[in-house]
């Protein structure tokens, strides 16, 4: 942990992505997921005269796949040693750079500029609420009116699927045993949590089994998540991560327990009569 600062569960998660085995780890993965593809093939006319803010790019997952597409890439993370890593995978040129930049506090942007930002793979999950909001307005004041963002987010409903009991049995035994197992184990992590709180919860922090169960990540309702966006962004649509299939009735949102959701919408300045 840095300086002799106040361990709260956010620094504590910037202090797991600045270790050098997470870093590891985000260089390995490289595959788009079925999400960001659709969203890749959806934007690919538009990209070659896009500027495009890649907040949370780790270890440059997403940038070979959009660097050399827009006009002009920038890659932040508050993690340096994800930078570092960026930076040596991707060598910096005038239209593609890297910062260390913490998503929180976007003061190294001006207003307005970019057309695309996105916030892959839960990124925003790793700060509390307060900071969320904070990175919500931060995201809208640089971006264009009109802009895009897209970004992922933990789903609630399935966290809530997750940590009961009774939705854990399966035909095959060994399913069953393994499911109940992680249910105890988030159980005993997440004391002294239970299942009613949950269901009555539009989000919380939770230690899930992502890192060896050592992040304290936010989950959100997809329903709570669009009221969230609705004062900056418009056009808000759904997907789960696994495929390209909007979720678009209240009840198909409602029902999804897919791990976490892709949100796609637009940014727009709200006029006297909005
Ligand atoms: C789950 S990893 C995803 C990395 C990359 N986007 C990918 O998909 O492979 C989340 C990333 O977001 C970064 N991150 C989390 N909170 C952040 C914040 N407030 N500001 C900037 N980066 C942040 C972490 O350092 C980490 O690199």
């Amino acid at each position: 942990m840095k300086n002799n600062s106040i361990v709260t569960p956010a620094s504590q998660n910037q202090a797991i992505y600045e270790s050098a085995n997470i870093i590891k780890y985000y260089e390995q993965i490289n595959d788009l997921q079925p999400a960001e593809q659709m969203i890749l093939d959806r934007l690919s006319a538009h990209l070659p005269t896009m500027k495009m803010l890649d907040i949370g790019v780790g270890a440059g997952r997403t940038t070979q796949y959009f660097c050399d597409r827009t006009a002009h890439y920038i890659g932040i993370d508050y993690s340096p040693e994800m930078i570092n890593a960026c930076k040596q995978r991707f060598p910096e040129t005038v239209k593609r750079q890297f910062q260390v930049c913490d998503a929180r506090d976007l003061h190294c942007f001006e207003d307005q500029q970019f057309d695309f930002i996105l916030f892959s793979f839960n990124g925003i999950d790793y700060v509390d609420h307060v900071d969320r909001l904070t990175i919500l307005k931060e995201i809208h004041r640089v971006s264009k009116p009109g802009g895009i963002f897209c970004f992922s987010s933990h789903n609630l409903q399935s966290f809530e699927r997750t940590f009961s009991f009774k939705s854990q049995w399966s035909w095959n035994p060994i399913v069953t045993y393994t499911n109940l197992v992680v249910t105890g184990i988030l159980r005993l992590l997440n004391r002294p949590m239970n299942l009613a709180e949950i269901k009555n919860s539009s989000y919380k922090i939770v230690k899930d089994e992502s890192h060896n169960f050592r992040l304290n990540t936010y989950y959100i309702r997809p329903l709570e998540q669009i009221d969230q966006l609705s004062q900056h962004f418009k056009d808000i649509q759904i997907y789960s991560w696994k495929n390209d299939i909007e979720l678009v009735s209240q009840a198909d949102r409602l029902a999804n327990i897919d791990q976490w959701i892709y949100y796609y919408c637009t940014s727009f300045i709200q006029g006297p009569d909005d």
